[in-house]
């Protein structure tokens, strides 16, 4: 098949369309998932795997990310994240995923998971997730998002820890790179 498909040429025209650098509100972006948990998403024990919460986390940030942007994002980091009440098989699960700000190229989104009852519809905070995203474009390079407008006070918070957590994760990006290159350099595997 020579070219490009009707599929291919929709894509680019809703993405064009999509893409702007005016500021936009935390609101417009903010996306959830809801999904029940199945026997085949669960360990031994019938609670659902770690990773299967991480892989949902990846998925709605992303979402958020990208609606932000307009743009296709990559994940970038994906901070430390704590299991504090299992999800058991059966429950359902929901993912609430914001932009906390946007920066030149990247995004911190930040992710909570609750869980849910079937028949009682209780629903309790399980873990959270900052994870930072990266807008592409189609050769994969790196491209200027968006900055965030935040209306609520607790927008304004997030958005504040945002440029925090920021700076510690570079640092800390960077003196692992700094270790990694030392170890090349003397040879260590
Ligand atoms: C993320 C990626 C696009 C960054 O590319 P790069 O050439 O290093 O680009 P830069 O150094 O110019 O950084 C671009 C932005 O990413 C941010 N960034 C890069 N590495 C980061 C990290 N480890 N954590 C957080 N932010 C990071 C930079 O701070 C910069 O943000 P800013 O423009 O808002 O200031 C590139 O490393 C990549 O494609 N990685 C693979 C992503 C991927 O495939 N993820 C899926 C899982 S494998």
């Amino acid at each position: 098949m020579t070219g490009k498909s009707k599929w291919d040429a929709a894509r680019h025209v809703s993405v064009a369309h999509a893409r702007t650098l005016e500021p936009k509100p935390v609101r417009d972006s903010q996306s959830e998932i809801t999904q029940m948990v199945l026997p085949n998403d669960g360990n031994p024990m019938g609670n659902i795997l770690g990773g299967m919460v991480m892989h949902q986390v990846d998925i709605v940030a992303a979402i958020a990310a990208g609606r932000h942007s307009g743009s296709y994002v990559v994940t970038a980091s994906m901070d430390h994240m704590d299991f504090r009440v299992p999800i058991r098989v059966g429950e359902i699960i929901i993912l609430r995923a914001s932009v906390n700000r946007a920066f030149k190229t990247s995004m911190e989104v930040g992710v909570k998971v609750y869980r849910e009852g079937v028949y009682n519809r209780t629903s309790e905070h399980t873990s959270s997730a900052y994870l930072t995203f990266v807008a592409v474009d189609d050769d994969g390079n790196p491209r200027e998002v968006p900055p965030v407008i935040t209306e609520t006070d607790d927008e304004k918070r997030r958005f504040r820890e945002a440029g925090q957590r920021r700076e510690r994760r570079l640092a800390d990006s960077a003196a692992k790179k700094n270790k990694l290159n030392q170890r090349e350099k003397r040879g260590v595997r």
